[in-house]
C-alpha cells in the first residue's frame, strides 16, 4: 500500500462516496502524489491491455481559466477543486500495443511467442474497426479507468466529481490535442471536500437485473 493511502477499507471508499462539487481550495495535490493516484489509476483493466487513456491534468490558474467556459454549468469544481483531470480515449492506441507487450516480456510476464500472437492478431482487428466501434472499445476501457481513479482518490483522502457537462468538440483541441484522434470521455474534478454532497437513491438491484 501505498504511504499516502489514507483510507483502505474498500466498502468505506464505495459506500461513502459521493459525488463533490465544491473543494477547499487552499489544498493542492502535488505532482508526486498525483502520479500515483494516477498509477494506481491505470491498474484498471482495458481491452488487449491497450490502456488508451489519456489524462491532462488541469491544475494551473491559466489552464483553469481555459477550461472554465468549457464545464458548462460546472465552474465550481473547476474553480475549487486541486485538479480537473480530462480523460480522453486514443483512437490509435494500438500503436503503442507492441511497446505494451515488449514490456511485459522484459518483465517476464509474457512468453516471446504469446507477444507475437498477439501482436498479429491484435492489430488487424484494431484497424479494421469503424470509426465507431472503436470509439466505443476506448470509451469503455477509459471509463473504467475513471471509476478507478474516483475510488482510488478516495484511498487517498480526495473526493470526486465525474462531468459530462463541457463542450466535447473543444475538448482536445483547447488542450492542444489532436481531436482526430483524442475523443473526450469524462472530466473529473479532484480535491478536498469542502461539502458533504447530497445523499442519492438507486433503482433496485431487481428493477435493473434479470436472471437467466
Ligand atoms: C458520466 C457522468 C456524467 C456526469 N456529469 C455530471 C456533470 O456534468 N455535473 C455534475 O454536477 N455531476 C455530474 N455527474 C454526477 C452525477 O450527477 C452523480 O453521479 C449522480 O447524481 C449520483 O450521485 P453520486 O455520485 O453522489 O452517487 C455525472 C456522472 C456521470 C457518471
Amino acid at each position: 500500500m501505498s504511504k499516502a493511502v489514507k483510507v483502505n477499507d474498500f466498502l468505506e471508499i464505495v459506500k461513502g462516496r459521493r459525488s463533490i462539487r465544491n473543494y477547499d481550495e487552499n489544498v493542492k495535490i502535488s505532482k508526486e502524489e498525483m502520479k500515483a493516484i494516477l498509477a494506481d489509476t491505470t491498474l484498471a483493466p482495458s481491452a488487449v491491455n491497450l490502456q488508451p487513456w489519456r489524462f491532462v491534468v488541469v491544475e494551473s490558474d491559466e489552464a483553469k481559466k481555459k477550461l472554465r467556459p468549457l464545464v458548462k454549468f460546472n465552474v465550481l469544481q473547476n474553480d475549487t477543486s486541486a485538479a480537473m483531470i480530462l480523460i480522453f480515449g486514443d483512437l490509435k492506441c494500438y500503436e503503442k500495443a507492441e511497446e505494451i507487450f515488449d514490456q511485459a516480456v522484459s518483465a517476464g510476464k509474457m512468453p516471446q511467442d504469446v507477444k507475437e500472437k498477439q501482436l498479429s492478431e491484435v492489430i488487424p482487428i484494431y484497424t479494421g474497426y469503424t470509426k465507431q466501434e472503436i470509439n466505443d472499445v476506448v470509451k469503455i476501457d477509459s471509463s473504467l479507468a475513471a471509476m478507478q481513479l474516483v475510488l482510488v482518490a478516495r484511498a487517498y483522502g480526495y473526493d470526486t466529481n465525474i462531468i459530462g457537462g463541457f463542450e466535447a468538440d473543444q475538448l482536445a483541441e483547447s488542450f492542444g490535442l489532436d481531436p482526430e484522434r483524442y475523443v473526450p470521455v469524462t472530466i473529473i474534478s479532484i480535491g478536498l471536500a469542502n461539502e458533504a454532497g447530497y445523499s442519492s437513491v438507486r433503482l433496485p438491484v431487481e428493477e435493473v437485473t434479470t436472471w437467466k
